[in-house]
């Protein structure tokens, strides 16, 4: 029986302070988040509220997945980079709303869209042993955004990880994607302890 640990509450605090500098941020779709400086992340057991000294705080959870069948979860697990790697000190956070049609869609139908039209699986599996990720749901939880996307990466893979975004973001999937922004970050060294 899982734990709630195995499905924690994440939030990302955008502001002065974090342990991850911004080194860049786009809006790709939709509404602007308020530009910062600073993003931390925290985890919790319990549902976080707002952090106090931060411009906007993004809460989202681990969840289980949806659309991915076991061949394709015994694949990515074989080969899935962890979280938290030394070498990893680039990141992406890439918070996502889909679209009032992309919700109307039955569970097989989006299954089709997100695995075989869009062979979003299948293109982020060729990239999940340089790329770390952790996928947090937020729709329920009423937020602005659906998703909150979270890649950590070397530097050298920064371009590699520019591919896989372009890639994505031409598929057909990507045509239900309403509200994106694209916050990419650098692990600040000294506090890498703290
Ligand atoms: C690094 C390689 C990647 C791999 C291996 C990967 C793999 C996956 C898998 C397996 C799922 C389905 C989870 C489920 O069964 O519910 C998923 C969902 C998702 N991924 Fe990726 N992905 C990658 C990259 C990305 C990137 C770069 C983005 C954003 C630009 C992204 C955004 C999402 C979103 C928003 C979902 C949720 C879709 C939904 O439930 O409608 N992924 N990913």
């Amino acid at each position: 029986m899982g734990t709630p640990l195995d499905r924690p509450f994440v939030a990302f605090a955008g502001g002065p302070t974090g342990h991850w500098e911004v080194t860049a941020s786009a809006t790709i779709t939709g509404s602007p988040l308020p530009p910062v400086s600073r993003v931390d992340v925290h985890e919790r057991v319990g549902l976080p509220g707002p952090d106090q000294a931060a411009t906007w705080t993004l809460v989202g959870r681990v969840s289980n997945g949806r659309y991915t069948r076991r061949t394709e979860l015994d694949a990515l697990t074989a080969i899935q980079a962890p979280l938290g790697r030394r070498a990893a000190s680039r990141a992406a956070l890439i918070p996502i709303r889909k679209s009032p049609a992309w919700w109307a869609l039955a569970q097989d139908e989006r299954r089709a869209v997100l695995a075989e039209r869009s062979q979003h699986i299948s293109v982020g599996t060729r990239h999940a042993g340089t790329i770390a990720r952790r996928l947090c749901h937020s729709r329920d939880l009423g937020g602005a955004f659906d998703f909150l996307t979270w890649f950590e990466f070397a530097p050298e893979q920064e371009p590699a990880f520019d591919e896989l975004v372009a890639e994505l973001r031409g598929s057909l999937e990507w045509s239900y994607v309403e509200r994106e922004s694209d916050i990419r970050l650098a692990r600040r060294p000294s506090n890498r302890a703290a």
